[in-house]
């Protein structure tokens, strides 16, 4: 993707937190998004990272349960928007853009759980490739990866693009990322379900280097 494409989706995150999208993205439920997931973490206090936080919605729900939680969000108005909103939980908000993740403030060692909820559509194949070396590496060994892939209509566009589960499933593997679980979840927001629109999600586990 070219760095224009990714300064234009981050410009309509930007230009979003003044519409409805705060109000719709607070609204899904973290419980039921995770919920299918958290036999797999690991006991708090264990390392999380939310990457493209948004608001910080899962953020904050996963420091409510006792996790070490960093907010990994590149979108400056967002990080304000959450920090306001989630004042009370625990969340180390950082700066950081995929594919490159430069990560501001660095992190001091690696993350037990690497989440990466409604972002992969707004990456294409080559930025994914670079993202998933990169979130492999931000991973401790035996840690997990979360990653939800949009399926449904109206990809490709302009800032949105097609994942595969299965390309997406053999790029982690080419990364020292084994698939342990895929589940669909049926979209949250009603609009998006009545236009067909459902996430795949992966949870993968980070082999020894
Ligand atoms: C659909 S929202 C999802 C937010 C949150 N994870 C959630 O599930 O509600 C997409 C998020 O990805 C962020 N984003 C878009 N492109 C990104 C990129 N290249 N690197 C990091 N974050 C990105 C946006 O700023 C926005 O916060």
């Amino acid at each position: 993707m070219s760095k224009r494409s990714i300064e234009r989706v981050l410009d309509e995150y930007g230009a979003a937190t003044t519409g409805s999208f705060v109000e719709r993205s607070e609204a899904v439920s973290s419980e039921k998004l995770l919920g299918p997931f958290v036999d797999l973490f690991p006991p708090p206090p264990a390392r999380i990272v939310d990457i493209a936080a948004g608001t910080g919605r899962d953020a904050a729900w996963l420091s409510q349960r006792g996790y070490e939680v960093a907010a990994v969000e590149p979108v400056a108005a967002l990080r304000e928007v959450g920090m306001n909103l989630h004042g009370a939980a625990r969340i180390d908000w950082c700066d950081g853009t995929l594919p490159d993740l430069a990560i501001s403030p660095a992190p001091a060692r690696g993350f037990d759980v690497t989440l990466l909820s409604a972002v992969w559509q707004h990456l294409d194949d080559r930025d994914r490739a670079r993202s998933m070396r990169n979130i492999a590496d931000l991973t401790v060994a035996g840690g997990l990866v979360l990653i939800s892939l949009r399926q449904g209509p109206n990809a490709p566009s302009q800032t949105l693009y097609e994942a595969s589960v299965p390309a997406t499933v053999d790029l982690a593997s080419a990364n020292g990322l084994q698939l342990e679980r895929e589940v669909r979840i049926e979209s949250m927001q009603q609009a998006d379900r009545a236009a067909g629109i459902y996430w795949t999600w992966l949870a993968f586990r980070r082999l020894a280097r």
